[in-house]
């Protein structure tokens, strides 16, 4: 265009028009390149031209128009140099906004694990503190492991009594989906491991938390050998620690092959001591069920010992000293009829001596039946009430009825024998306490059972009487009954008055026969 103007008409200033799309360029070579260019127009359009216009007009003309192009690049590079500034900071403070995002994601992530391991660390120190049976809070602890970790499995393994160098499956599972690790469980059950040997031999062996995060890749696991697919790949487990010493491993296990994570590992060693505490409550516990055990054995050894001397003793008794007796009376009748024809002044004393002689039988009767009434080992125990029935109601004035509905059941000595000596305690206790009048006995089998009910009219025994710890009478009629997987029953009846009833199993041996 400003070829086809005469000289100076252009004026040189169409060439600003580039400065347009110079602002517009993002690239500086091109405002570089559209600079020349224009330049070089500027400096054709002089020589192209159409003649015509004042020369130095024309040639101050060329020159401004040069000048502005200049400008106008300098301008656009400028404003370029400044947008590019301004993007690469925009840029630079994304990327940091995206940076602390990513720091802050990774630090609320790390919170929350944080909150979740302490929740679990209280969830089982408060467990551990808890009076709630042992096995129950172990298996909370195995189940909240497991919770935590994700994993679905968790067991238990104890230590062997007294040897730290092996270790004995329990039956302490946590299983999330029960059905899915039959297998596995099975074979644990049956695996118990040395020192060293397994997952739970290395814990043992080390006193530190161990992760395989591939059993079945594993040389040393003894349980993924036994089946070709044990349903399981990576494990961890913790030992459980009193004090320096192991006392037992939990072990956990994923479906999944699995990277040790040294914050579970961390943590697991936390919770290790603190089931060390529990384990040791079970250990004392253990230990007082077995002197518990031990002492029930003594007294039924004791009560064995007692009833076996009262047969002798009443035996030797009745048989020997009864029988010496009758003997020396049939010596003093037939000395009082010899020395009645000879001196009838000695009848009188001889009189007495046969007297005396009668009550020594009937006493010494008397104490064999109180030491064990042979009825109870001749007839059996529904005559053996029978009579005691009688004997109470002649003693003590306490009218009492018997009823018998055993219908002929047949029943061993040793039960019968436990029977009727509740039975006797329990009168004893009628005539000491309950000022009843009137007493009902009742012997009754039923399928499993041998029961005795004695009921009394009397002030009734108090919540406090039948729990009392120095209530030793019903303590022993307890223990007793328990021999024979049995119980004693106390209450009070509707009526007032006290009810007993006695339950032993018909069937069975001794609990602690074989033991004494
Ligand atoms: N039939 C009963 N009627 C009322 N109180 C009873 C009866 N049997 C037991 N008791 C109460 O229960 C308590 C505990 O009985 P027991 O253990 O046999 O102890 P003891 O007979 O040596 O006192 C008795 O002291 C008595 O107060
Ligand atoms: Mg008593």
């Amino acid at each position: 265009m400003d070829a086809l103007l005469p000289l100076g008409i252009a004026d040189g200033m169409l060439y600003v028009s580039l400065v347009l799309p110079g602002m517009m360029a993002q690239n500086r070579n091109l405002i570089i390149i559209a600079a020349v260019l224009g330049s070089v127009l500027n400096v054709l359009g002089y020589f192209f031209s159409p003649p015509g216009g004042e020369l130095t007009h024309v040639i101050t003309n060329r020159v401004l128009a040069f000048f502005t192009i200049c400008l106008a690049a300098i301008l656009c590079l400028l404003k370029n140099n400044a947008d590019e500034k301004l993007t690469a900071a925009r840029n630079f403070l994304e990327a940091r906004v995206q940076d602390r995002t990513t720091e802050l994601r990774d630090s609320n992530k790390r919170l929350n694990n944080e909150v979740d391991s302490a929740k679990l660390v209280k969830a089982i120190a408060m467990a551990s503190n808890e009076t709630r049976a042992i096995d129950d809070t172990l298996s909370f602890c195995i189940e909240r492991v497991c919770k935590f970790a994700d994993w679905p499995l968790g067991h238990l393994y104890l230590t062997e009594d007294k040897t730290a160098t092996r270790l004995i499956p329990t039956g302490i599972w946590h299983v999330r989906d029960p059905g899915k690790f039959d297998v596995f469980q099975k074979i644990t059950v049956d695996t118990p491991l040395e020192i060293g040997v397994g997952l739970p031999g290395r814990v043992l062996s080390s006193g530190e938390p161990e992760w395989i995060i591939d059993v079945t890749k594993d040389p040393n696991f003894p349980r993924a050998k036994q089946v070709k697919d044990i349903g399981v790949k990576a494990g961890f487990a913790f030992p459980i620690l009193i004090g320096p010493e192991v006392v037992g491993v939990m072990e956990f296990f994923s479906t999944k092959a699995v990277e040790p994570d040294e914050e579970i590992l961390a943590i697991m060693g936390q919770i290790g001591t603190q089931l060390g505490r529990v384990l040791e409550r079970k250990q004392a516990q253990d230990q007082s069920d077995v002197s518990q055990e031990q002492l029930r054995n003594l007294y039924h050894r004791l009560q064995e010992v007692r009833e076996e001397e009262r047969t002798r003793t009443a035996r030797e008794v009745h048989d020997h000293l009864s029988q010496l007796l009758t003997t020396i009376k049939l010596e003093l009748s037939l000395l009082d009829k010899k020395l009645a024809d000879h001196n009838s002044g000695t009848q009188k004393s001889t009189q007495q001596l046969l007297d005396m002689s009668d009550e020594a039988i009937q006493s010494v009767k008397r104490i064999a039946m109180d030491l064990r009434p042979p009825i109870l080992d001749d007839l059996g125990l529904p005559e053996a009430i029978e009579w005691q029935v009688k004997e109470f109601k002649s003693r003590t004035g306490i009218h009492c009825q018997f009823l018998n509905q055993t219908n002929g059941d047949e029943m061993d000595l040793e039960r019968s024998t436990t029977l009727f000596r509740i039975f006797q305690e329990t009168l004893t206790n009628i005539a000491r306490h309950s000022q009843a009048t009137t007493v009902s006995v009742k012997l009754y089998t039923s399928k499993e059972n041998i029961n005795l009910q004695v009921e009394d009219n009397g002030c009734g025994i108090t919540a406090e009487q039948i729990q009392s710890l120095r209530s030793l009478g019903l303590l022993g009629m307890r223990e007793r009954a328990m021999v024979w997987g049995g119980n004693v029953q106390i209450k009070v009846a509707d009526r007032g008055g006290t009810i007993v009833t006695i339950n032993i199993k018909r069937d069975g041996n001794a609990k602690n026969e074989g033991e004494n």
